[in-house]
């Protein structure tokens, strides 16, 4: 038990993630059934003339199975996340489980649960007639519990009214990002232009509308939660949401320009849609990567809340404030932890007795930290930097038209050899904890998690560009797995007990982050758009991409722990 508390943390934020994603595609592809599918499927090309596949029934039956299958999943999620909450309520305040689902949080996940298997049941059951009244009643019972498991549910004052702006807040979520599957589905059904910009021009207007319902309640939630500047930068709180409207801004650049090609549509029909679907496919990468930021947000308090504990403006300046970066490492052996473990061991030999262990991973206590340990982070984020920058400028000369730097993913390798060694200096195979124990450990397992994904991503890309390897997936490979590590780095956290430091390293983070997202998804367009169609925006997601990598090297370059 003492394992799942230790982890309970990071779980928790990913089952959160989850749950906000299949929620937002239930919502939105119930509610993409009732306004668009439906609707719309007389005016969408009709059975047999020119459209064997009967582009009107696919689109409204193949959204159905999109939402009844995300209703599944919310169902999962949603179960899981009360079992988690009260196998730790059970655990730490011993009560029975019986008790423990009479706490608030269940009562209201137990109803979404509820809610979720209805709307299977009635999506799956019923596909494209799925009676709108139940589907809509049991939508907006889903949405208000899903409120009630909210920080505005714990709210003393204006309660009532947080509580809607956050069911507001979730509801355009569920609108823009959750319909976009639908909404791709509909692109690949339909034949003619008329038919794309129908179907265009309806999502638009619901974007919009889910567009308005996110900014409205965004900033009426960031007024009443974070409150002032330095709520905004001082708190992990803050910065959380700060990171929510720097990828809120890319969406909107993107849905504008699908905006204006959309009404392209209106006096050119055969105006190419290939666009239109690339950059739908990216704010759905990018929404997701809000809702894994907004489970990271829910799991801290608001800013209001922490009034002790906030970073000034001065100490970030302070701590990013260039300085010369550390090419040179502290020995292993002064660490905190083999340092305590040597001591350990030289008092049981004195009493010829067993040695204690300094350290156990899953056991709920945080390492012992010292300044050498400091020493040691910042020099393995500056080397880091030099195999990152180095990726970066290879990437831009290969780009330039230099033949040879094709190979720039190798340097990755380099990267994950040495962060394997190096990341994490107690466990194998420089420390004394083993490979396995370690994994015990959330810090560790994500660390290990992140040298993984570099390594799958550098092997792909390379066989791509250096041995032209032609699969199309296998290219698409590093765009995900590099936008996959940028948002996982949005719910990254130390094990640090100082709020203050955490939050630091933390303004580092986040950046890098965002950073990771945008070369991801830009590295995607420039693979997937039609460099004939599109040559301008191909040309600069071609250029994003290694500028967004060459900016984490000098992230990484001037981070500092102290
Ligand atoms: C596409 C853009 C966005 C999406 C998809 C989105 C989605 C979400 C979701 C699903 C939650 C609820 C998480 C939960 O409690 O379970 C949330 C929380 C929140 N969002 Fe957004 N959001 C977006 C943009 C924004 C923007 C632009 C702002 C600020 C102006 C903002 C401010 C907040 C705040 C303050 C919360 C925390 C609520 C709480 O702590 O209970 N969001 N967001």
């Amino acid at each position: 038990m003492d394992l799942l508390i230790d982890v309970f943390g990071y779980l928790s934020i990913i089952i959160h993630g989850l749950t906000i994603l299949s929620q937002s595609m239930a919502l939105g592809g119930a509610l993409f059934l009732v306004l668009l599918a439906r609707p719309l499927a007389p005016r969408l090309g009709h059975p047999g003339v020119g459209n064997p596949r009967g582009g009107q029934i696919e689109i409204a039956s193949g959204t159905a199975r999109i939402a009844g299958y995300a209703a599944l999943a919310l169902l999962l999620s949603e179960a899981a996340t009360i079992a988690l909450q009260a196998a730790v309520l059970m655990d730490t305040v011993d009560l029975s489980f019986r008790e423990a689902l009479t706490a608030d949080f269940a009562v209201a996940g137990l109803v979404k649960t509820a809610a979720a298997a209805s709307m299977a049941l009635v999506l799956l059951g019923w596909r494209e007639r799925a009676p709108t009244v139940p589907l809509l009643a049991l939508s907006v019972i889903e949405l208000a519990a899903a409120t009630l498991t909210t920080h505005a549910a714990a709210r003393l004052d204006s309660r009532g009214w947080l509580l809607a702006v956050e069911g507001l807040h979730q509801l355009g979520a569920a609108i823009w990002i959750g319909g976009i599957p639908c909404f791709l589905l509909a692109l690949a059904r339909v034949r003619d232009g008329a038919a794309f910009r129908l179907v265009g021009a309806r999502f638009s207007r619901m974007s919009m509308a889910g567009v308005a319902c996110i900014l409205v309640s965004g900033i009426t939630m960031s007024l009443l939660y974070i409150g002032s500047w330095q709520g905004f930068y001082g708190t992990a709180f803050g910065v959380m949401v700060g990171a929510k409207i720097g990828m809120f801004l890319m969406l909107l650049a993107l849905g504008g320009m699908n905006f204006l090609l959309v009404e392209r549509l209106r006096s050119d029909p055969t105006t190419s849609i290939n666009r239109l679907r690339r950059f739908a496919e990216v704010e759905f990468g990018i929404g997701i990567a809000i809702f894994f930021a907004a489970a990271s947000l829910t799991s801290v308090p608001p800013a209001v809340d922490l009034t002790q504990d906030r970073v000034s403006w001065q100490e970030i300046v302070e701590r990013n404030t260039p300085e010369w970066p550390r090419m040179s490492s502290p020995d292993h052996d002064v660490l905190a932890l083999p340092a305590l473990q040597a001591k350990l061991d030289a008092e049981a030999a004195a009493k010829k007795a067993a040695p204690q262990v300094a350290f156990i991973p899953g056991a709920g206590e945080l390492p012992p930290r010292n300044a050498d340990d400091i020493a040691w982070s910042e020099y393995n984020h500056h080397w880091a930097a030099v195999f990152v920058i180095a990726v970066g400028l290879l990437a831009l000369l290969n780009r330039a038209g230099l033949r040879w730097a094709r190979h720039w993913p190798l340097v990755f390798l380099g990267l994950a050899v040495f962060l394997f060694f190096r990341s994490d200096p107690e466990v194998w195979p420089m420390g004394e904890e083993g490979f396995f124990d370690s994994l015990r450990d959330v810090e560790v397992l994500q660390h290990r998690f992140f040298v993984l994904l570099i390594v799958v991503f550098a092997f792909f890309e390379w066989r791509v560009r250096a041995t032209n390897w032609t699969g199309r997936s296998a290219a698409l490979v590093f765009p995900l797995l590099c936008a996959a590590g940028g948002t996982m780095l949005l719910t990254h956290s130390h094990a640090i007990a100082n709020v203050k430091d955490q939050l630091l390293i933390e303004l580092t983070h986040t950046p890098l982050a965002l950073a990771g997202i945008a070369a991801g998804w830009a590295r995607w367009l420039e693979i997937k758009l039609n460099p004939r169609e599109n040559p301008v925006v191909w040309q600069i997601a071609g250029w994003v991409w290694p500028v967004c990598i060459l900016f984490c090297g000098l992230l990484l370059l001037g981070y500092r722990e102290a």
